[in-house]
């Protein structure tokens, strides 16, 4: 980066509000040509709505972006991407399945040839643009038989077919495997060496040192300061983002237990799993390690009556049970807290009180009548718990920021009360100050003599709050190790199945 130079996209005060909130509050900041600039700050910072006003989804109410330069007070989401270069990976993908890569590359900007769609030309083309990135995989290939890494690749290779100049990556590393996360990485550093300009999004600190050369800390809508990566450090940038000091440890837990809660015997799947016998004791957190793909969400969706199962059998608190559906499962004092939020956790067209307190209704009503005062103080604890970020409880959840919808998911769960809670990686996504409340709130439930089964990618995380760690390879357990034994390493032998 050369600091003399003009900057390639430089935002202007920048303010953008919403009922009740200031997404964002003045915002400056400048970019410039091929460097790697990462975004961080706690749910509902204003990160998502900075990025959507540079790729011209919303308008700002002031401010101006000059690109090259040349300020424009707002622009269209087609301008961004044809005139000016400017392209976004979120994290869901907007591929078509059916059709094949080299038309998903060229979507909207297709090669003709008398009017008609050049197919040859296109997978030519595709394939160049693959490789430039090192990629090799079959242009005439229909996308949705790919993987999820792939079909990031897909994207970015889209982008860069749009002579892309800065490419904006909101949490691109959620869906993907450490191998994947390497070769993002590597796929980043060509773009740079091209010229390219990247924008980073993500809640995991350590991608930000990886690979960003300045990184820039967003709170309360409001820029707080940018750095260059070298010069700070992650407790830095944590009471930067969280404005008070936090640790970064996990907390020490004394609840010791084994008595049995839930014991599944010989669980196999119509699918992926096989054979799948463990028991979770009372005040216990069992940590379930493995890649993605390996049937870690498919385990806990079985369990909890989501996915049809071939066999099994079920004891909960020593007595045999079928769980055939997901009430069933409530009922038994199971919660499951799923991965996909979007799609299995939230209603996102009713209120955040709502949402919170959609399963446990018996709890906030006396004889069949809801109670009104005893939902509002339900709902209002857990905001206040997890740090939901909403100037009110009437709020539409789809209005929330993307971490704030996931802890509105948690808190529902949480407000079952089930004594059985499975969490699908239940911080991805979630900011580092609320993680570490997530972390007290399974301590206090485990004390309370709850069972969790914990599944999470973080290896961090999985280490340091489980009790007891079972890892799956390809729809099998492949090894146990208790909490003085593992380590990194041997998770990760085990997780491939070595
Ligand atoms: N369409 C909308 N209507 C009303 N409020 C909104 C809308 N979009 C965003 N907001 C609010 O703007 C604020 C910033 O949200 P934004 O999505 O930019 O946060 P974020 O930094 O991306 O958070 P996260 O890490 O959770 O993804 C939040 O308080 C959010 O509730
Ligand atoms: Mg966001």
């Amino acid at each position: 980066m050369n600091k003399s130079s003009v900057p390639i996209l430089s935002v202007k005060n920048i303010v953008k509000k919403y009922p009740g909130v200031t997404a964002l509050n003045r915002i400056n900041l400048d970019f410039f040509k091929g460097e790697i600039h990462s975004i961080c700050g706690e749910n509902g910072a204003g990160k998502s709505t900075f990025i959507k006003i540079l790729t011209g989804a919303i308008k700002p109410d002031e401010g101006t972006i000059e690109i090259d330069g040349v300020p424009h007070s707002s622009f269209s989401p087609y301008e961004a991407m044809f005139r000016f270069g400017i392209a976004a990976i979120y994290q869901e993908y907007y591929l078509i399945p059916y059709l094949s890569v080299a038309e998903n590359i060229f979507m909207g900007n297709e090669i003709l040839r008398n009017r008609f769609i050049d197919v040859k030309a296109m997978n030519q083309k595709a394939k160049e643009t693959l490789s430039l990135l090192g990629i090799d995989i079959d242009p005439k290939m229909p996308v949705e038989f790919l993987s999820v890494a792939y079909q990031q690749i897909v994207e970015i290779s889209k982008a860069v077919s749009h002579n892309v100049k800065i490419l904006i990556m909101d949490e691109p590393t959620s869906p993907l495997t450490t191998n994947e996360v390497k070769n993002l990485y590597k796929l980043i550093g060509i773009l740079k060496n091209q010229g390219v300009t990247i924008i980073y999004i993500s809640h995991i600190l350590s991608e930000l040192f990886d690979i960003s050369d300045r990184v820039s800390v967003f709170r309360d809508g409001k820029h707080v300061r940018t750095m260059k990566t070298k010069k700070t450090n992650k407790q830095e940038l944590i009471s930067l983002m969280v404005g008070r000091e936090l640790s970064e440890s996990y907390p020490e837990r004394t609840t010791k237990s084994s008595t049995s809660l839930l014991e599944i015997t010989r669980l196999s799947t119509p699918g992926l799993l096989k054979n799948i016998s463990f028991t979770l004791h009372r005040g216990e957190v069992l940590g379930l390690g493995g890649l993605v793909g390996a049937g870690r969400t498919e385990l806990v969706r079985a369990i909890f009556g989501a996915d049809p199962i071939s066999s099994v059998n079920i004891k909960i608190k020593g007595k045999s049970v079928t769980i055939n559906h997901p009430e069933k499962a409530i009922k038994l004092g199971l919660g499951l807290i799923p991965e996909d939020r979007k799609q299995h956790g939230i209603i996102s067209e009713l209120s955040v009180k709502e949402n919170i307190l959609y399963s446990s209704f018996p709890q906030v009503s006396l004889c069949g009548f809801i109670i009104p005062k005893r939902l509002s103080r339900v709902a209002e604890k857990f905001k206040k718990l997890l740090r939901i970020v909403t100037p009110n409880l009437e709020k539409i959840v789809k209005e929330l920021s993307g971490g704030n919808q996931q802890k509105v998911v948690l808190a529902r769960c949480l407000a079952t009360n089930s004594e059985i809670i499975l969490f699908d990686e239940p911080t991805r996504g979630i900011d580092v100050g609320a993680k570490q409340e997530i972390y007290e709130l399974i301590n206090k439930l485990v004390a309370k003599g709850k069972g969790i089964l914990f599944i999470s990618s973080d290896m961090p995380e999985l280490l340091g709050m489980s009790d007891r760690i079972i890892v799956m390879h390809e729809g099998r357990i492949t090894g146990e190790l208790t909490k003085e034994e593992a380590t990194q390493e041997k998770v990760l032998k085990l997780a491939s199945g070595e």
